[in-house]
């Protein structure tokens, strides 16, 4: 097959890495990549958001199978361009992608059949969101309905933070139109998950498995959000129950729901909970992989992984019965640039990887970075992000943290924590 990646970050890498080694995979293409995806596959520099230009290609390149990693060209309809070719493509539509592009749109189907989630309210006007201000305890937790790059939640914990927020989404709408709609939302307590299942296009629902992030930049889980700075997989207390209620509780009656108004979900299912002391309540749903997350999962996988993307995009996930999978840990450790979120320094210079050999146990995924002759350079926030195999989660830590020393690059930072709550 001719596999086309969308995509250019960590995510994507491992994305390219784990399909490169499929049978399946005679030529792999990326757009737009990176220095370190052209070691695995011809990228070329196609803005991936230009629909036009990327079904193009794919004729032009008669690619037989396209995955998409992030969500912007899923919420640009990139793939119900690409089905009106006839493109077999990985990922939602845009229709099915408001799962993640609209958190009204996702608690709307969570209240209507009464799936756990935290009690909220919707407001389109600043005056009556800062009117209910007066009913809610705080913590309270505000949203942003549409995408914001990970920073359109807000938890705040006074009546003064919380008007100044709305204000700036509202009035001086920092977030654009994303900010058009506002969640007021109950603040949860608890242990936060991910949960990661397939759902092909006839809504068969394959689980795979759990993993947890790590959002703050500080250790302790202190300080401002970020993409992710570590993860790890799986949760260790997650038994096969705790899965099964989360496919017959929270997935398959929203599934099922898509499917009463003739929309059909495929592709990622990846559901954000909070264990609170009253069961699982879900926090929010992204539809594609998790980054960190992805490069957790994928080096556990034993079944071939363009096999499973392939089988969700043609009905065909009936056909595992349960996705193979080490029985072992896998955990990733991101280094970022030293500042990141906020300002920090482009172009400085990484030393030390290329000594390092990928090999069944251990992967090296960059996320931003350049080639410049031999050396690497980081050009973005978070990136690289080092995964390593363990027998336990403590092998697993001590695996990855071993590679991590091994890289020299004075203006990286990462958490030396990835696991804390777990290993205590
Ligand atoms: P989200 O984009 O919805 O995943 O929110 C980003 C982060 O904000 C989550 O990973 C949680 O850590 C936190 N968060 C979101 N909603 C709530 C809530 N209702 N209660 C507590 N924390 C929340
Ligand atoms: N690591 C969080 C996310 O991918 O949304």
């Amino acid at each position: 097959m001719k596999v086309l990646v969308i995509g250019n970050g960590g995510r994507e890498h491992a994305l390219c890495m784990f399909i490169k080694k499929s049978p399946i995979c005679k030529k792999l293409y990326c757009i737009p990549g990176s220095d370190s995806i052209k070691e695995l596959a011809d990228c070329f520099d196609i803005n991936p958001m230009n629909n036009i230009d990327v079904v193009n290609f794919c004729i032009k390149q008669k690619i037989d199978f396209v995955v998409i990693g992030p969500e912007l060209p899923l919420s640009n309809g990139i793939v119900d361009e690409l089905k009106k070719e006839k493109v077999v493509t990985f990922g939602p539509d845009k229709i099915s992608s408001q799962l993640e592009t609209s958190k009204i749109f996702m608690k709307n189907i969570c209240k209507k059949h009464n799936i756990p989630t935290a009690k909220y309210s919707v407001f389109n006007k600043e005056k009556d969101a800062i009117n209910f201000l007066n009913e809610v305890n705080f913590p309270t937790v505000i949203k942003v309905d549409g995408l914001a790059a990970g920073k359109g939640v807000i938890i705040v914990y006074s009546k003064e933070e919380a008007v100044e927020n709305i204000k700036k989404i509202m009035s001086e709408k920092i977030f654009g139109s994303s900010g058009e709609n506002i969640i007021i939302e109950e603040f949860l307590e608890g242990e936060e998950i991910s949960f990661f299942a397939l759902v092909d296009t006839n809504g068969f629902i394959l689980p795979l498995t759990t993993a947890q992030d790590h959002k703050k930049i500080g250790e302790g889980d202190v300080g401002p959000n970020t993409g992710g700075m570590g993860a790890y997989s799986p949760v260790p207390f997650i038994k096969h129950n705790h899965i099964n209620d989360f496919v017959e509780q929270f997935v398959k009656p929203i599934i099922n729901d898509l499917k009463n108004s003739s929309i059909l979900f495929s592709g990622v299912f990846y559901a954000g909970f909070i264990l609170t002391k009253n069961g699982p309540k879900i926090l929010e749903i992204n539809v594609r992989f998790g980054d960190p997350e992805a490069q957790t999962i994928f080096p556990r996988l034993k079944t071939d992984l363009l096999d499973l993307l392939l089988a969700s995009s043609t009905g065909n996930l009936n056909q595992f019965k349960l996705p193979e999978l080490e029985n072992n840990f896998c955990m990733n450790v991101v280094l970022s640039s030293k500042g990141y979120p906020k300002d920090y320094k482009k172009n400085t210079i990484i030393n030390g990887l290329n000594e390092i050999t990928n090999d069944k146990s251990k992967y090296v995924f960059h996320a931003s970075t350049k080639k410049n002759g031999n050396h690497w350079l980081a050009t973005g926030g978070r990136v690289l992000s080092i995964s390593a195999m363990g027998s336990t989660l403590k092998n697993a830590k001590n695996n990855a943290y071993n590679i991590v020393d091994k890289i020299d690059w004075k203006d990286g930072y990462f958490r030396k924590d990835i696991g804390w709550r777990h290993l205590q």
